[in-house]
């Protein structure tokens, strides 16, 4: 099943603290936007890349994408303040076929079998996720005073890709801006629709580069794969 996808790459980020685009650092001397764009280059179900970019960084990524020879990526959208803004701006220029899926670019480090189950399940049904049970106990704490306990067993945390049919996710996004509703996932602006979304259980792997500390995450999840590939 083919797909297109949206990777939002505007961010600033700031809780990486590297003074500039989290996405331009580099692991394993290649910058981790690369990194992600590669999976997606190297999937041959994959028929398109729409990256959202704001304009500061738009020169630098455009000779990266050369340099590294990606050439699926047809269009760059402009980032907006938000991430939900950047992907709205990439989904405008998609027509209304088809599956979408929306991949944060700061996730180098998903692998094409996961793309594949959720893209297959969202042609099934119209919508999935991708995301892994949580592992520590979760409380409820309201002014530094545990509330609750949340039963674990039916906790899950998010990933990315999201995959959608493309109208599923433009009449979430046309929904979620005619309420001035702001999600930090796709999948939650689907959920208003309302509109049954499917989990499909991915990989602890798949982290997002959010934090200094990820990068040590990252160093030695690449160890780990130099050293199944040998
Ligand atoms: N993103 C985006 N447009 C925004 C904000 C975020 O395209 N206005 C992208 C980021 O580039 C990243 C993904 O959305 O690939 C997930 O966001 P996050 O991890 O929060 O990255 P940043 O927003 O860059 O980091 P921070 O929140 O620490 O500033
Ligand atoms: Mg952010």
């Amino acid at each position: 099943m083919n797909y297109q996808v949206i990777i939002p790459a505007a961010g600033l980020g700031k809780r990486m603290g590297a003074g500039k685009n989290k996405l331009l650092l580099h692991l394993n001397e290649v910058p981790v936007l690369i990194h992600t764009l590669l999976v997606f280059e190297d999937d041959e179900a994959c028929d398109g890349i729409v990256l959202a970019v704001s304009p500061s960084d738009q020169e630098e990524i455009a000779k990266l994408i050369q340099r590294y020879h990606i050439h699926k990526v047809i269009a760059f959208a402009p980032g907006g303040k938000e991430r939900q803004d950047s992907v709205y701006n990439a989904l405008t220029l998609l027509d209304n076929d088809g599956i979408v899926l929306v991949h944060d670019a700061a996730r180098p480090f998903i692998e094409k079998q996961f793309i594949h189950e959720v893209t297959a399940a969202a042609s099934e049904y119209g919508a999935a996720v991708i995301g892994v049970p949580v592992k520590d106990t979760i409380k409820k704490v309201q002014d530094k005073k545990i509330v609750e306990t949340v039963e674990r067993s039916s906790l899950w945390s998010v990933q990315t890709p999201q995959a959608f049919r493309v109208s599923v996710l433009k009449e979430a996004h046309f929904l979620a801006q005619k309420d001035g509703f702001l999600g930090t996932d796709e999948a939650s602006l689907v959920e208003r629709l309302p509109f049954e979304i499917t989990m499909v259980e991915g990989s602890y792997d798949n982290i997002k580069l959010t934090t200094p500390e990820d990068l040590y995450f990252a160093e030695a999840i690449i160890v780990k794969r130099e050293k199944k590939e040998k």
